[in-house]
């Protein structure tokens, strides 16, 4: 059942623009052609190129109160891609504004398209978005390359696509850098399906007249595959007879992802297990949905009250998709209370350390490791987190020692001798870069851990996949603010803040 954009209760009624990034969803449009929409992107694209953004935080503050958490960016993200299948109009509800889902949107757009952004509640820019969306009949499965290089997501939409318009081309995804990222589960998984994959220059093709039920095992090194999962079980919703994908990934992404399929008129059964049975259907219709809220970002909010020794609740989540984050947070001496629909945490003595893996659902999530790192370095004693789903996600250590952690890497562990609350007592001025997302936000929790200023530049990672954090963090009580700066003049923020220290 559609619900009507106007019968919205919560939602401006504006129209705006599809956009790439924040700059831009700021621009207001009714529906642009694409050739105002093409432009619109490449005056984003320069914009950001000429400028970055910064957050400068003064530390040591207590963050206390409550704070909501935004909608799952990467069930978003699966449910944009998969939803390039339904033939009837889908409304998206609580879709995060971040800079993912722009690119996402952008993707849709270049494959024709038909999307509507409303901006939910009084507060615009930290609202959530309600997408209407309606895809086009036909296509030739043509990706836009630039924009899948941006981000991971963007590869869900290869199976869909051969799936509804028997073709699709795709390049290789890009993504946050935390490792090798391949993709051949993905392909295996089509090909059993009847698709003929063929790579060629960075692009991968795949063809089908019909797909066709298969058996599929999505077992790889590391576990299962959440998108390759994603990506597989969305083909098989429309290819003849029955399959079943056994190794597929337990994440609440993925079943999201089911839900919302068969809220469309899709078969699939077992999602939340290892075993998917999918009993393909000639059509999906449309249908309005919401997506999971996002444990991830959650989860960093909580990191954030632990690191601060202050008492945080975040509201609007679902509690067991935290199980792993809280039992972490109690190991280190934390009070972690759970309630229907939210989560407290609370810090009335000193950290200790602690030892995790991040591993598949429903074990610590990787996304969480960098987070924790931050966290561990205020903790009293040896920390250990190791990363089984990817091995070599450590670049944040280099931002983490900067910022005053004694941290080590080990192989795929991160070994951390903290020394107590406050990082650095010091109070020394500290400008680090980011250099993923998660690896952003550990940087800048362990920016409100220290006694001194600290910049996190580079912040377009942060901004992929959260909301407004700053603005979050501030409304618990943090001392944090978003910068403008030349791209290519980041010093030139040294004396601003020795201006604000001083
Ligand atoms: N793998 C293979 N072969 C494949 C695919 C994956 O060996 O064909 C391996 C990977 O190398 C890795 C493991 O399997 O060792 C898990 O990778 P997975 O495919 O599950 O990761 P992903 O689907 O690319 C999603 C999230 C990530 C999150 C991981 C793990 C999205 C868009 N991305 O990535 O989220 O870390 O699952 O839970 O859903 C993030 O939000 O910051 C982020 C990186």
């Amino acid at each position: 059942m559609l619900t009507a954009a106007g019968g919205a209760s919560g939602c401006d009624q504006e129209i705006l623009a599809i956009a790439h990034a924040s700059v831009a969803s700021r621009l207001r449009l009714w529906r642009p052609p694409n050739a105002v929409l093409a432009g619109m992107q490449r005056m984003v694209l320069s914009q950001m190129a000429a400028t970055t953004q910064a957050l400068e935080i003064r530390g040591s503050r207590r963050l206390t109160g409550t704070v909501a958490a935004s909608g799952g960016k990467n069930a978003a993200l699966a449910i944009l891609a998969t939803s390039i299948m339904a033939q009837g109009p889908v409304v998206l509800e609580g879709v995060p504004q971040v800079g993912d889902v722009h690119t996402m949107l952008g993707l849709l757009q270049r494959l024709g398209s038909q999307i509507a952004v409303h901006r939910c509640g009084s507060d615009g820019d930290l609202g959530p978005y309600w997408l209407h969306l309606q895809h086009p009949t036909d296509g030739d499965g043509q990706v836009d390359a630039d924009l899948v290089r941006q981000m991971r997501a963007g590869f869900c939409l290869l199976g869909p696509l051969v799936a509804r318009y028997g073709r699709a081309c795709i390049a290789m995804p890009g993504g946050c850098r935390i490792g090798p990222r391949p993709v051949e589960l993905h392909l295996a998984g089509l090909s059993a399906l009847g698709a003929k994959v063929e790579y060629h220059s960075g692009f991968i093709t795949a063809t089908a007249s019909k797909l066709r039920g298969a058996v599929i095992d999505l077992t790889g090194p590391c576990g299962s595959t959440v998108t390759g999962t994603i990506n597989v079980m969305a083909a098989a919703t429309l290819a003849t007879g029955r399959t079943i994908i056994r190794g597929a990934a337990l994440e609440p992404e993925v079943v999201d992802a089911a839900r919302f399929l068969n809220s469309l008129g899709a078969d699939i059964r077992g999602a939340g297990s290892s075993t998917l049975e999918i009993h393909g259907v000639d059509c999906l219709g449309g249908g309005s949905y919401r997506a999971i809220p996002d444990r991830v970002e959650a989860a960093t909010l909580l990191i954030a009250g632990a690191i601060t020794a202050g008492e945080v609740t975040v509201t609007g989540v679902t509690p067991r998709h935290l199980d792993a984050v809280c039992r972490t947070l109690r190991e280190a001496g934390a009070e972690v209370e759970l309630g229907l629909d939210r989560v407290t945490v609370a810090v009335p003595r000193p950290l200790n350390g602690f030892r995790v893996t991040a591993e598949p659902y429903p074990g610590l999530p990787t996304d969480l490791q960098a987070p924790l790192t931050a966290l561990a370095a205020v903790a009293q004693g040896r920390s250990v987190l190791r990363d089984r789903v990817f091995p070599h996600r450590f670049a944040h250590l280099t931002g983490l020692r900067q910022l005053g952690a004694r941290v080590a890497r080990h192989g795929d562990a991160a070994v951390v001798d903290g020394g107590g609350y406050a990082l650095d007592r010091q109070g020394v001025t500290q400008t680090v870069a980011a250099t993923d997302l998660r690896g952003a936000a550990a940087l800048v929790l362990a920016g409100l851990a220290r006694t001194g200023f600290t910049q996190v530049c580079d912040i377009a990672h942060l901004d992929r996949g959260y909301q407004h954090l700053e603005a979050k963090l501030a409304s618990l009580g943090a001392d944090i603010a978003r910068v403008a700066v030349a791209a290519d003049d980041t010093a030139r923020l040294m004396p601003l803040w020795a201006a604000r220290s001083a």
